[in-house]
Formats: structure tokens, sequence, C-alpha cells
């Protein structure tokens, strides 16, 4: 006995608005899965009516009408059932088809070394093949490390151009806080804890008391080096800054070295380096020298070796040079203040 076609007929609308409700009502991807399941699955219960179809006694056009009937309703609710799942999604988060996968990434703001970092890590490292190490020292300092260690005593002319900012604490028993005025106090730091041989090399920030203007700030930095022992001679001292002065500014460079007066060496020199603009025919850069004034240096003075109370007869020298300085005439800057304003529009020039 077959099921006449109307009752099938009406049978399949009622599943399917059963089916459409369950569906309506349904919070989760779970349950809309479950119900494709029961509807749809393969023991579904749609599957249930296809035998329906070859069976016996059942006129053509009446096998027709039921498999439009069986496949509308599989394909109407395989279309709510997915209307419903992109409405879950879209609650979730965002509309659906909200991602559009072909638009550019946010990008992230790469950091990068401070012209002054690098110049300073250039600097060190070639003093490092000729076996320096770098080693640190604080900024703040007492009277006796920035000036009476280093033989500049309370009334030396020197003091006076040394003379830096002092901090309102109480004096320690080697004087006065300051600012250091140079990176030469670690060399009283360094020798007070080791013995010789070594070669150091002291980086870092300074401080005067100088008005700002193009070629001056009131904060700069310096390298400084210390060699002591090994029969040390001016000849070695001419000779490490030079190899230092041909990887810095190439194998043409050139060094003069000039007498001068520093406290704390004697002999004491100051090199020039020919001007890397001209070479040294003159131009408005070496204000028509020829020669760019670069860096002190000289033998360390025996009373900057007593007052660490290494043995008469010790030798070594020392230089100290101006970061900014280097970093300026190496990249032709011209004012010094581009340093310590955080300018991007200047820094990242520095790739
Ligand atoms: N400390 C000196 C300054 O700030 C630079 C200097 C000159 C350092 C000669 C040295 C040196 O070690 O030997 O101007």
């Amino acid at each position: 006995m077959t099921q006449p076609i109307d009752s099938l007929d009406e049978e399949l609308k009622r599943l399917l608005q059963e089916a459409t409700e369950t569906l309506a009502g349904a919070k989760e991807a779970a349950e809309i899965e479950a119900l494709r399941v029961r509807y749809l699955g393969r023991k579904g219960i749609l599957n249930r009516y296809f035998p329906l179809l070859g069976a016996e006694g059942r006129p053509a056009e009446e096998r027709v009408r039921l498999g439009q009937r069986l496949n509308a309703f599989k394909q109407k609710l395989e279309q709510e059932i997915f209307e419903r799942r992109q409405a879950l999604k879209g609650q979730a988060g965002g509309a659906p088809h909200s991602e559009d996968l072909t638009l550019p990434g946010h990008p992230t703001a790469v950091g990068r070394l401070h012209p002054i970092t690098r110049t300073i890590d250039e600097i060190l490292s070639i003093f490092r093949s000729l076996g320096f190490s770098p080693v640190e020292g604080p900024e703040g300092e007492t009277e006796y490390y920035n000036f009476d260690a280093l033989n500049i005593p309370p009334e030396h002319p020197s003091r006076q151009s040394f003379d830096n900012f002092y901090l309102k604490v109480p004096p320690s028993e080697k004087g006065r806080w300051l600012l250091r005025s140079h990176t030469s106090p670690m060399q009283i730091h360094f020798m007070e804890a080791n013995t010789p041989p070594f070669q150091i090399l002291v980086p870092g920030r300074v401080f005067r008391r100088d008005a700002v203007d193009a070629s001056h700030c009131f904060q700069f930095h310096q390298v400084e080096g210390l060699a002591v022992g090994l029969n040390l001679h001016f000849g070695d001292l001419k000779g490490v800054l030079v190899a230092w002065a041909r990887g810095m500014f190439g194998p043409e460079a050139r060094l003069r070295f000039r007498p001068h007066y520093f406290p704390f060496t004697e002999p004491s020199a100051e090199a020039d380096l020919a001007c890397i603009f001209c070479r040294g025919k003159g131009c408005r850069v070496c204000g028509q020298k020829g020669w760019l004034e670069i860096l002190g240096c000289g033998m360390v003075h025996p009373a900057v070796f007593k007052a660490v109370g290494y043995p008469p007869g010790t030798v070594g020298f020392a230089f100290g040079m101006g970061v900014e300085r280097i970093a300026m005439l190496k990249h032709g800057i011209e004012d010094i203040r581009l340093f310590f304003e955080n300018d991007l529009r200047f820094l990242q020039q520095f790739p």
C-alpha cells in the first residue's frame, strides 16, 4: 500500500517547518550541526524518503513530483543552515564576510640605533681590533676623580674650563659631587682596581657648563682610551691613533700631532685629521686650515700614576675624543643640537 502523494507532500512541508523552527532557536554551531545530521545526514530523515521513489505502483509523474519535493527540501534546508551559521558567526565578531585578507597589514615601527650610539660602536670596534676593551664609568663624579687625581688641583686654571654642574647632595670624603666633565675620571677608577698591563676604552656621556649653539651643548659623548705598561712610548700612541683614523675615515686618512697642554698627560698633543672634505687644501669645513682638530692625547703624567699608587717609572698613553664631532664630520652634519632633539626626520636618515 503506497502512501498517497498528497499526504507525503504534507508530511515533507511539516518536517521542513519543524526543522526551520529548530534552526531558528539554535544558539551554537554544534546545535546546527546536530540538526543537519538529523535531517540531511546519511542516515537522516530525508534519506528515508528516497526509497519511496522506486516503490512499486507509484505513477511516473508522482515519482517525478516526489523527487522534486525531496530535492527542494534538501536545498532549502541547506540554505537555511548556511544562513544560520553566518548569522551566529556575525554575532561572535564582526559582520559576515568582514575580513578582507587582501588588505595590507598594520606596519610595525622598527627601532634603530641612534647615530651617536652607532658612531661609538664603530669607534670601539676599531680599537677592539687593536686590543682595547671597553669599560664604563659613572656620570656623577666627585671633585677628586674629576679633577685632583687627574693632576688638576683646586688652584689650577684648567679647573675652570672643566668646571661643571654640582649636585645638591652631601659631599663625600672625595669632595663635592658633580656631573663628570670628561670620561678621564674612569682612568682613575680603573687603575685603582687593576694592575697593568691593560688597554681600555671608556665610552660615555659627559657634561659641560656650555651655552648651546651649533657646535656646543651641555651634554655630549666621549670615548677615552688608556694603555698602561709594556714599555709604551709616544710612537705606540701615534701608531694606534693612525690605525684607528684609517679604520674610521678610510685608508687615505692622515693625522698630525700638534703639541698641546693637558694636566693629566706629559707630553700632550692634539691630533688633527687632514680635512676629509678638501683633502688638506682648505675649505669651509676646516676653516681653510686643511686640518680638523679631532682628539687630545699624550703620555700619562707621572702625577696621575702616583695618585693611584702605581710605582715610579710606570708608562702609558691616553687619548680622548668627542663622539658628536666625529659623527658630524663623518656624516656632514652641521648642528650638534640635531643629535639631542629627537626629530625623526633627522634620525631616520641613518638606516
Ligand atoms: N679629557 C679631555 C677633555 O675632555 C680629553 C683628553 C685629552 C683625554 C687628552 C685624554 C687625554 O685621556 O690624554 O678635553
